[in-house]
Protein backbone atom coordinates (compact mmCIF):
# COMPACT_ATOMS: atom_id res chain seq x y z
CA UNK A 1 0.00 0.00 0.00
CA UNK A 2 1.47 4.03 -0.76
CA UNK A 3 2.12 5.94 1.89
CA UNK A 4 -0.06 8.64 2.59
CA UNK A 5 -0.52 10.79 5.11
CA UNK A 6 3.39 11.52 6.61
CA UNK A 7 4.35 14.13 9.50
CA UNK A 8 7.87 14.69 10.25
CA UNK A 9 9.28 16.07 13.29
CA UNK A 10 5.94 17.66 13.79
CA UNK A 11 5.84 19.73 16.83
CA UNK A 12 3.01 22.08 18.36
CA UNK A 13 3.74 23.72 21.32
CA UNK A 14 1.17 25.80 23.78
CA UNK A 15 3.19 28.89 25.61
CA UNK A 16 6.33 27.11 25.68
CA UNK A 17 4.91 23.50 26.51
CA UNK A 18 5.02 20.82 24.00
CA UNK A 19 1.83 19.16 22.82
CA UNK A 20 3.31 17.26 20.17
CA UNK A 21 7.19 17.10 19.89
CA UNK A 22 9.00 16.18 17.02
CA UNK A 23 6.49 13.52 15.81
CA UNK A 24 7.29 11.03 12.93
CA UNK A 25 5.05 8.57 11.49
CA UNK A 26 3.52 7.64 8.19
CA UNK A 27 -0.07 5.68 7.32
CA UNK A 28 -0.77 3.92 4.43
CA UNK A 29 -3.86 4.14 1.85
CA UNK A 30 -6.30 1.96 2.53
CA UNK A 31 -5.85 1.28 5.90
CA UNK A 32 -7.33 1.72 9.15
CA UNK A 33 -3.83 3.59 11.30
CA UNK A 34 -5.32 4.02 15.16
CA UNK A 35 -3.84 6.89 17.50
CA UNK A 36 -4.16 5.84 20.97
CA UNK A 37 -2.23 7.16 24.62
CA UNK A 38 -3.37 8.42 28.15
CA UNK A 39 -5.82 11.33 28.16
CA UNK A 40 -3.46 14.64 27.35
CA UNK A 41 -0.99 12.49 25.15
CA UNK A 42 -1.75 14.90 22.46
CA UNK A 43 -3.99 12.85 20.28
CA UNK A 44 -6.81 15.59 19.59
CA UNK A 45 -3.85 18.24 18.98
CA UNK A 46 -2.48 15.92 16.51
CA UNK A 47 -5.77 15.80 13.85
CA UNK A 48 -6.33 19.55 14.92
CA UNK A 49 -2.71 19.96 13.12
CA UNK A 50 -3.44 17.42 10.46
CA UNK A 51 -6.77 19.74 9.60
CA UNK A 52 -5.54 22.70 9.74
CA UNK A 53 -7.27 24.07 12.86
CA UNK A 54 -3.49 24.48 14.22
CA UNK A 55 -0.53 25.37 12.63
CA UNK A 56 2.76 23.29 13.55
CA UNK A 57 4.92 25.39 15.37
CA UNK A 58 7.61 23.13 13.42
CA UNK A 59 7.96 20.03 11.35
CA UNK A 60 6.19 19.10 7.92
CA UNK A 61 2.88 17.33 7.19
CA UNK A 62 2.06 14.92 4.04
CA UNK A 63 -0.90 14.12 2.67
CA UNK A 64 -1.15 12.19 -0.65
CA UNK A 65 2.06 13.12 -1.64
CA UNK A 66 1.88 17.19 -0.45
CA UNK A 67 2.55 19.31 1.80
CA UNK A 68 -0.76 20.61 3.47
CA UNK A 69 1.45 22.65 6.06
CA UNK A 70 0.13 25.79 5.97
CA UNK A 71 -3.46 25.48 4.63
CA UNK A 72 -6.59 26.20 5.66
CA UNK A 73 -9.10 23.96 7.07
CA UNK A 74 -11.51 24.49 4.28
CA UNK A 75 -8.50 24.04 1.39
CA UNK A 76 -7.47 20.47 3.80
CA UNK A 77 -10.71 19.47 3.73
CA UNK A 78 -11.10 20.00 0.06
CA UNK A 79 -8.35 17.89 -0.59
CA UNK A 80 -9.86 14.79 0.92
CA UNK A 81 -9.35 14.91 4.64
CA UNK A 82 -12.92 15.00 6.59
CA UNK A 83 -13.40 14.28 10.56
CA UNK A 84 -15.06 14.00 13.48
CA UNK A 85 -15.10 16.00 16.72
CA UNK A 86 -14.40 14.26 20.30
CA UNK A 87 -17.49 16.36 21.30
CA UNK A 88 -20.35 16.17 18.56
CA UNK A 89 -20.62 19.31 16.33
CA UNK A 90 -23.88 19.05 15.32
CA UNK A 91 -26.60 22.05 14.99
CA UNK A 92 -29.11 20.17 17.34
CA UNK A 93 -31.90 23.02 15.74
CA UNK A 94 -31.55 21.53 12.85
CA UNK A 95 -33.06 17.76 11.23
CA UNK A 96 -30.55 14.95 10.66
CA UNK A 97 -30.48 15.19 7.22
CA UNK A 98 -30.04 19.08 7.03
CA UNK A 99 -26.73 18.23 9.19
CA UNK A 100 -25.75 16.07 6.65
CA UNK A 101 -26.08 18.70 4.16
CA UNK A 102 -24.10 21.16 5.96
CA UNK A 103 -21.27 18.14 4.98
CA UNK A 104 -22.43 18.92 1.45
CA UNK A 105 -21.90 22.32 0.87
CA UNK A 106 -18.08 22.00 -0.26
CA UNK A 107 -18.69 19.66 -3.14
CA UNK A 108 -21.95 21.57 -4.74
CA UNK A 109 -21.56 24.52 -7.40
CA UNK A 110 -23.99 26.40 -5.51
CA UNK A 111 -24.92 26.23 -1.64
CA UNK A 112 -27.60 23.66 -1.49
CA UNK A 113 -29.84 26.16 0.47
CA UNK A 114 -29.86 29.07 -1.93
CA UNK A 115 -30.36 26.50 -4.49
CA UNK A 116 -34.04 25.55 -3.71
CA UNK A 117 -35.24 29.17 -4.84
CA UNK A 118 -33.17 29.39 -7.62
CA UNK A 119 -32.67 28.35 -11.14
CA UNK A 120 -33.42 24.64 -12.29
CA UNK A 121 -29.92 23.38 -12.57
CA UNK A 122 -29.35 24.48 -8.88
CA UNK A 123 -32.65 22.96 -8.07
CA UNK A 124 -31.44 19.61 -9.34
CA UNK A 125 -27.89 20.28 -8.09
CA UNK A 126 -29.85 20.61 -4.71
CA UNK A 127 -31.65 17.29 -5.45
CA UNK A 128 -28.48 15.28 -5.97
CA UNK A 129 -26.91 16.54 -2.85
CA UNK A 130 -29.96 15.51 -0.85
CA UNK A 131 -30.30 12.11 -2.23
CA UNK A 132 -26.07 11.83 -1.27
CA UNK A 133 -26.73 13.05 2.06
CA UNK A 134 -29.76 10.37 1.91
CA UNK A 135 -27.03 7.41 0.79
CA UNK A 136 -24.68 8.66 3.60
CA UNK A 137 -27.55 8.26 5.93
CA UNK A 138 -28.56 4.75 4.87
CA UNK A 139 -24.37 3.74 5.45
CA UNK A 140 -24.75 5.01 8.92
CA UNK A 141 -28.36 3.49 9.46
CA UNK A 142 -29.57 6.81 10.26
CA UNK A 143 -31.85 7.10 6.92
CA UNK A 144 -35.59 6.33 8.87
CA UNK A 145 -34.15 9.49 10.96
CA UNK A 146 -33.63 12.11 8.24
CA UNK A 147 -36.56 14.05 9.25
CA UNK A 148 -36.04 13.85 13.16
CA UNK A 149 -34.64 17.19 15.05
CA UNK A 150 -31.37 16.30 16.05
CA UNK A 151 -31.51 17.00 19.69
CA UNK A 152 -34.39 13.82 19.68
CA UNK A 153 -31.16 11.60 19.15
CA UNK A 154 -29.86 9.51 21.59
CA UNK A 155 -26.41 9.59 22.07
CA UNK A 156 -25.19 6.56 19.71
CA UNK A 157 -27.10 7.64 17.08
CA UNK A 158 -25.83 11.50 17.68
CA UNK A 159 -22.53 9.60 17.18
CA UNK A 160 -22.93 8.04 13.93
CA UNK A 161 -24.88 11.60 12.55
CA UNK A 162 -21.09 12.50 13.11
CA UNK A 163 -20.04 10.37 10.83
CA UNK A 164 -22.44 10.80 8.09
CA UNK A 165 -21.49 14.44 8.38
CA UNK A 166 -17.95 14.15 7.81
CA UNK A 167 -18.79 11.63 4.75
CA UNK A 168 -20.62 14.24 2.61
CA UNK A 169 -17.53 16.02 2.00
CA UNK A 170 -16.14 12.91 0.16
CA UNK A 171 -13.44 12.49 2.31
CA UNK A 172 -10.09 10.32 1.21
CA UNK A 173 -9.03 10.12 4.95
CA UNK A 174 -11.46 10.15 7.66
CA UNK A 175 -9.98 10.86 11.26
CA UNK A 176 -12.06 10.40 13.87
CA UNK A 177 -11.91 11.50 17.10
CA UNK A 178 -12.96 8.92 19.51
CA UNK A 179 -16.11 7.76 17.92
CA UNK A 180 -17.56 5.32 20.69
CA UNK A 181 -16.58 7.77 23.54
CA UNK A 182 -19.80 7.05 25.74
CA UNK A 183 -21.40 4.42 23.45
CA UNK A 184 -22.70 1.17 25.16
CA UNK A 185 -21.43 -2.29 23.90
CA UNK A 186 -23.77 -2.41 21.25
CA UNK A 187 -23.70 1.22 20.11
CA UNK A 188 -19.63 0.48 20.16
CA UNK A 189 -20.31 -2.79 18.00
CA UNK A 190 -22.34 -0.73 15.79
CA UNK A 191 -19.42 1.63 15.50
CA UNK A 192 -16.79 -0.31 15.01
CA UNK A 193 -18.42 -2.08 11.85
CA UNK A 194 -19.48 1.33 11.05
CA UNK A 195 -15.36 1.94 10.64
CA UNK A 196 -14.57 -1.46 8.70
CA UNK A 197 -17.75 -0.17 6.41
CA UNK A 198 -15.93 3.15 5.86
CA UNK A 199 -12.73 0.90 4.97
CA UNK A 200 -14.31 -1.02 2.53
CA UNK A 201 -15.59 1.64 0.92
CA UNK A 202 -11.67 3.05 0.01
CA UNK A 203 -11.99 5.62 2.51
CA UNK A 204 -8.50 5.40 4.57
CA UNK A 205 -9.25 6.02 8.10
CA UNK A 206 -7.43 7.59 10.85
CA UNK A 207 -8.65 6.67 14.78
CA UNK A 208 -8.32 8.12 17.77
CA UNK A 209 -9.87 5.60 20.75
CA UNK A 210 -9.62 4.42 24.13
CA UNK A 211 -11.55 1.22 23.75
CA UNK A 212 -8.83 -0.88 23.37
CA UNK A 213 -11.02 -3.86 22.49
CA UNK A 214 -12.64 -1.46 19.11
CA UNK A 215 -9.23 -0.45 18.77
CA UNK A 216 -7.62 -3.84 18.61
CA UNK A 217 -10.09 -5.09 16.50
CA UNK A 218 -10.26 -2.80 13.64
CA UNK A 219 -6.94 -1.49 13.15
CA UNK A 220 -4.17 -2.66 10.55
CA UNK A 221 -1.33 -0.28 12.47
CA UNK A 222 -1.42 1.49 15.56
CA UNK A 223 1.03 4.87 16.39
CA UNK A 224 1.44 5.12 20.40
CA UNK A 225 1.68 8.62 21.78
CA UNK A 226 3.04 9.17 25.21
CA UNK A 227 3.48 13.06 26.62
CA UNK A 228 3.20 14.07 22.78
CA UNK A 229 5.68 11.79 21.57
CA UNK A 230 6.47 8.72 19.46
CA UNK A 231 6.05 5.75 21.91
CA UNK A 232 5.51 2.29 19.56
CA UNK A 233 4.29 1.88 15.89
CA UNK A 234 2.72 -1.55 14.82
CA UNK A 235 0.42 -4.05 14.23
CA UNK A 236 -2.22 -4.66 17.33
CA UNK A 237 -0.46 -7.75 18.06
CA UNK A 238 3.20 -5.97 17.97
CA UNK A 239 1.76 -3.29 20.43
CA UNK A 240 0.48 -5.57 22.97
CA UNK A 241 3.77 -7.67 23.24
CA UNK A 242 5.94 -3.89 23.37
CA UNK A 243 7.32 -3.54 26.49
CA UNK A 244 7.60 0.00 26.10
CA UNK A 245 4.25 0.41 25.94
CA UNK A 246 3.42 -2.27 28.53
CA UNK A 247 5.38 -0.53 30.76
CA UNK A 248 3.80 2.99 30.01
CA UNK A 249 0.58 1.82 29.84
CA UNK A 250 0.88 0.27 33.60
CA UNK A 251 -0.47 2.51 36.16
CA UNK A 252 -2.41 4.21 34.27
CA UNK A 253 -6.48 5.04 35.11
CA UNK A 254 -9.17 2.95 34.44
CA UNK A 255 -10.02 3.85 31.01
CA UNK A 256 -6.48 2.70 29.79
CA UNK A 257 -6.66 -0.84 31.69
CA UNK A 258 -8.43 -2.60 28.90
CA UNK A 259 -5.54 -2.52 26.44
CA UNK A 260 -3.78 -6.14 27.65
CA UNK A 261 -7.73 -7.74 27.73
N1 LIG B 1 -5.51 25.28 22.53
C1 LIG B 1 -4.71 24.82 23.52
N2 LIG B 1 -4.07 25.68 24.35
C2 LIG B 1 -3.26 25.23 25.35
N3 LIG B 1 -3.02 23.93 25.58
C3 LIG B 1 -3.62 23.03 24.80
C4 LIG B 1 -4.50 23.41 23.73
N4 LIG B 1 -4.95 22.29 23.11
C5 LIG B 1 -4.40 21.26 23.76
N5 LIG B 1 -3.60 21.69 24.77
C6 LIG B 1 -2.81 20.86 25.68
O1 LIG B 1 -2.15 19.88 24.92
C7 LIG B 1 -2.10 18.63 25.62
C8 LIG B 1 -2.71 17.55 24.75
O2 LIG B 1 -4.13 17.72 24.68
P1 LIG B 1 -5.05 16.89 23.70
O3 LIG B 1 -6.43 17.42 23.84
O4 LIG B 1 -4.45 16.88 22.36
O5 LIG B 1 -4.96 15.44 24.34
P2 LIG B 1 -5.73 14.10 23.97
O6 LIG B 1 -4.70 13.07 23.75
O7 LIG B 1 -6.70 14.35 22.88
O8 LIG B 1 -6.51 13.77 25.33
P3 LIG B 1 -7.95 13.05 25.58
O9 LIG B 1 -7.69 11.57 25.47
O10 LIG B 1 -8.27 13.44 26.98
O11 LIG B 1 -8.92 13.58 24.57
C9 LIG B 1 -2.84 18.84 26.94
O12 LIG B 1 -1.87 19.08 27.94
C10 LIG B 1 -3.69 20.06 26.66
O13 LIG B 1 -3.92 20.78 27.83
MG1 LIG C 1 -8.74 14.24 22.71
Amino acid sequence: MDLFLETQNLTKTFGGVAAIFNLSFATRKGSVYSVIGPNGAGKTTLFNLLTGIYKPTSGAIRFAGSSIVGQPPHKISRLGISRTFQTPQIFLNMTVLENTLVGCHSHGTSGFFSAAISSPQSRREAARLKEQAMENLRFCGLDHLAQRDSDALPYGELKRLEVARALSTKPKLLLMDEPAAGLNDSETSKMGELIQGIQKLGISVMLVEHNMALVMAVSDELLVLNYGEYLAEGTPEQIQKNQKVIDAYLGMGDENDDLFD
